[in-house]
């Protein structure tokens, strides 16, 4: 025990303090420990065990003291390495592991295919999580989708699936399941539906249905394009100035559906039913 303690201080690099606090958290709480942390650090200590939580949501049900939100090692089914998320625990109920998130335009999104199928960016910032990643959450269980998006001029509304599945690589990461538009939805419009069953483009991978163009390039970014009537795109320019092709856009959208400030996409699972 106390050896593989120290290689642990070793690894992570705790302070002092810390290791005080996780000695007496082993004493407390020895067979079941995994079930509670003090800090974030601790968290990621904890996780070196056989098993991962597999999505946020099972983050949240083996914390007692749930923080707001956080980053977390999960490692979904099917996927062969452990990967770090991003928790939301302080909306609409908690548990919702992010994928996207725009607030700035410090992070670059026009990016290559291999890029959006690993990911990129900070998880506390500006980021795509990473289809693979996206793929082995989504289909280990059935998610529900939610997407929070601020307009240009900073009001908040949010938009609700009862379902979101995107497939593997093979299949081009297409949107095989998209649910219902949830009715207490505020974005005004269900500017997801065009696109079932579509394939992912980015700007070097044209799978869009349009066989005269490469919405990709032409709308800056990546997402499930179809034709060159975008209906929503949030991977799409910051401060995209009179670009509207290229804006972040939700069509419909209160107030103006371009130049989108915020947006936060995010995934849950379904209660058994
Ligand atoms: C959770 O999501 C909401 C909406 O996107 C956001 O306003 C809030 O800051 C997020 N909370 C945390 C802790 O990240
Ligand atoms: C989805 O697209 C694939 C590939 O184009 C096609 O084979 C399949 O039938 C489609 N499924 C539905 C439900 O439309």
């Amino acid at each position: 025990m106390m050896k593989s303690l120290l290689v642990a201080i070793f690894v992570v690099g705790l302070s002092l303090s810390d290791i005080v606090s996780l000695s007496s958290e082993f004493r407390r709480e020895d067979v079941t420990f995994r079930k509670k942390r003090n800090t974030e650090r601790l968290t990621y200590f904890y996780y070196q065990q056989p098993e991962y939580p597999r999505d946020c949501k099972e983050v949240y049900d083996q914390c007692e003291d749930q923080a707001p939100g956080g980053v977390y090692l999960i490692k979904p089914e099917g996927s062969p390495q452990p990967f770090e998320v991003y928790c939301n625990n302080s909306i609409d109920g908690g548990g919702w592991t992010v994928f996207q998130r725009r607030v700035d335009g410090s992070v670059d999104f026009y990016r290559f295919w291999n890029e959006y199928k690993s990911g990129f960016g900070f998880l506390r910032g500006e980021f795509w999580l990473g289809n693979d990643k996206i793929s082995y959450l989504t289909n280990q269980k059935r998610y529900e989708l939610r997407i929070d998006m601020n307009n240009v001029n900073g009001e908040p509304y949010f938009a609700k699936y009862n379902l979101f599945r995107i497939s593997d690589e093979g299949s081009k990461y297409r949107l095989v399941g998209l649910g219902d538009y949830d009715s207490s939805s505020t974005a005004n419009n269900d500017a997801l539906k065009n696109f079932r069953n579509q394939s992912f483009s980015t700007r070097d991978e044209d799978n869009d249905a349009s066989d005269r163009l490469h919405v990709a390039t032409r709308c800056h970014g990546a997402w499930w394009f179809k034709s060159n009537h975008f209906y929503s795109h949030l991977n799409g320019l910051y401060n995209a100035g009179s670009s509207y092709d290229k804006s972040i856009d939700w069509d419909g959208l209160p107030g103006q559906s371009f130049h989108i400030k915020y947006s936060e996409m995010k995934i849950r699972p379904l209660p058994d039913p």
